[in-house]
């Protein structure tokens, strides 16, 4: 069984930032009470023609692009997100029509900030395969998988709820998965799910339970409610068994970490989670000063940065954990295998992205004219 290994990575963040002294003007809050509560200083808006499958595209091409992968290659595409652009089609499909990813499955997957860390752990199963059938994606450079993380928050944020609105931004992180028997590569997976706290962190209304209606529109329902304090207790809990479960799969402890790639939630919770390890704090890689918590988003979105600023090595031992709505957690431990720092795209490699970008645009365009002309010849018959 040949391993999946992690061969291109991409991430995405919307332009418009918004810092804690803008939002001192909009709720009764300071720069200093949300700096010190959760060591957020800025975060990422959307823009309005930008949507979680807009941003994932983004971080897509820049993933494929370093994997020197193309689209036709992919057979997998799953983003999670807990704010897809529609409750169907998946958000995945509106990515594998925009890549024109023409031999790909495509899913979302739900799992809140757990997200990114479940699709990784599916899709690495799915890369891998079983010694008795072939996995879903084709083994070597033949095939390749997609995963993402991908979250625009801020159309589910009460920017009226100071509890809330402070913590969470948008964005979007990407990572391109492929078998091969070199060493390394994806070591393991942990999951976990505890439903009976569903309600500590909520979009209560919008679905089947609470379908929209004048009523969840004026009590402010399709808006997402937390009780921090208590998710904030299973948090600490939640991460530091992950990380042990998952590098116990291996023979591994917390002091053979290279790099701990937490889901970007409190810096106060990383820091009790690190304590927790016994890991310095250098150990544990944090960009939520900069952007939040971009939920499913924010494990790639660190990941991708803690590459590309060389704190990553050939042959590091990488762990990412999470936790979030459902309540659910989970932790992957990666021996990182590609050779690092990633040479830049030639010039070649941009011309080819170039090319094969605007021929995704061509190719969904005319195969929406095509569905176009036989839904008229059907009226006509
Ligand atoms: N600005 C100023 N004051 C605020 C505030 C804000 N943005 N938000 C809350 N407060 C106030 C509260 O009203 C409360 O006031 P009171 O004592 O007069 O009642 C006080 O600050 C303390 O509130 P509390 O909720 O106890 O703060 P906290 O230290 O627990 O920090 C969180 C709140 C949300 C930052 C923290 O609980 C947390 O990070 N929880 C985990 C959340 C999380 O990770 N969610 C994502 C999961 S994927």
């Amino acid at each position: 069984m040949a391993p999946a290994h992690v061969v291109g990575w991409g991430s995405y963040v919307p332009e418009r930032v918004l810092t804690n002294d803008d939002l001192a003007q909009m709720v009764d809050t300071s720069d200093e009470w949300i700096r010190t509560r959760t060591g957020i200083s800025e975060r990422r808006i959307a823009e309005d023609d930008e949507t979680t499958s807009s941003m994932a595209v983004q971080a897509a091409w820049r993933a494929l692009k370093k994997a020197g992968v193309s689209p036709s290659q992919l057979d997998l595409i799953i983003v999670a997100t807990a704010t897809p652009d529609h409750a169907f089609p998946a958000t995945a499909c509106l990515v594998q029509d925009a890549l024109g990813a023409s031999n790909a499955a495509a899913f979302d997957l739900s799992a809140g900030c757990t997200g990114f860390v479940y699709a990784l752990g599916v899709a690495a199963d799915m890369v891998e395969g079983k010694a008795s059938r072939p996995g879903l994606v084709k083994p070597g450079k033949d095939g390749a998988a997609l995963v993402i993380g991908a979250e625009t928050l801020s159309r589910i944020t009460d920017w009226s709820d100071r509890t809330t609105c402070v913590l969470f931004g948008d964005g979007a992180g990407a990572v391109v998965l492929q078998a091969d028997d070199n060493y390394g590569g994806l070591l393991g997976t942990v999951l976990g799910a505890d439903g009976s706290g569903g309600d500590l962190l909520i979009l209560p209304a919008g679905g089947s339970g609470e379908p929209p209606s004048h009523r969840t529109v004026a009590e402010r329902r399709h808006y997402l409610k937390m009780r921090g304090r208590e998710v904030f207790r299973f948090a600490v809990r939640a991460m530091p068994d992950a990380v042990k479960d998952v590098l116990a799969q291996s023979d591994l402890c917390p002091g053979d970490i290279d790099l701990l790639v937490p889901h970007q939630a409190n810096q106060r919770i990383l820091e009790v989670a690190a304590k927790a390890l016994d890991l310095a704090p250098e150990r544990v890689y944090s960009n939520l000063d900069r952007y939040g918590n971009t939920s499913a988003a924010s494990i790639p979105i660190a990941l991708c940065e803690a590459a590309d600023e060389g704190l990553i090595q050939r042959d590091d031992l990488v762990v990412c954990v999470g936790f979030g709505a459902g309540l659910t957690w989970g932790a992957s431990a990666v021996r990182w295998s590609v050779p690092l720092p990633a040479e830049p795209p030639t010039v070649w490699r941009r011309g080819r992205y170039a090319v094969l970008q605007g021929y995704a645009r061509l190719r969904s365009l005319m195969r929406r004219f095509v569905r176009w002309l036989f839904s008229r010849g059907m009226k006509e018959e």
